[in-house]
């Protein structure tokens, strides 16, 4: 059996959503000591809604297809389910990742909740 799957490759070959968003309502950066690897999220949101979401990704092909793939699972969701977005989602969405690479999954569940915090801190202090 490979490796990866294919939408684990496919997603690293052509990731969806890379970049940045200027302006961003949130940001989120989270990286992983052990590997080096880090990932950031930029969102963009209105009212309740994820409208855009980019991330920058310096590591490996699971990190970058977990990065495209967890962008994809928010994107015009409610901030709610993507604050609810677990790792294991976003792995079970790429049709799995080898159990030694379960962790590059996690940077993204991180990154997310990350960004969201930061959007909700800043609307805290403009209130
Ligand atoms: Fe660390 Fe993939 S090896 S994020």
């Amino acid at each position: 059996m490979a490796l990866y799957s294919e939408k684990v490759m496919d997603h690293f070959r052509h990731p969806r959503n890379v970049g940045v968003i200027e302006n961003a309502d949130g940001v989120g950066e989270v990286g992983n000591t052990v590997c080096g690897d880090i990932m950031k999220i930029y969102l963009k949101i209105d009212g309740d809604v994820i409208t855009d979401v980019k991330f920058e990704t310096f590591g490996c092909a699971s990190a970058i297809a977990s990065s495209s793939m967890a962008t994809e699972l928010i994107k015009g969701k409610k901030l709610s389910e993507a604050m609810a977005l677990t790792n294991k989602a976003v792995a079970e969405a790429l049709d799995g990742l080898p159990a030694h690479k379960m962790h590059c999954s996690v940077l993204a569940e991180e990154a997310i909740q990350n960004a969201l915090n930061d959007y909700y801190a800043k609307q805290k202090s403009k209130s």
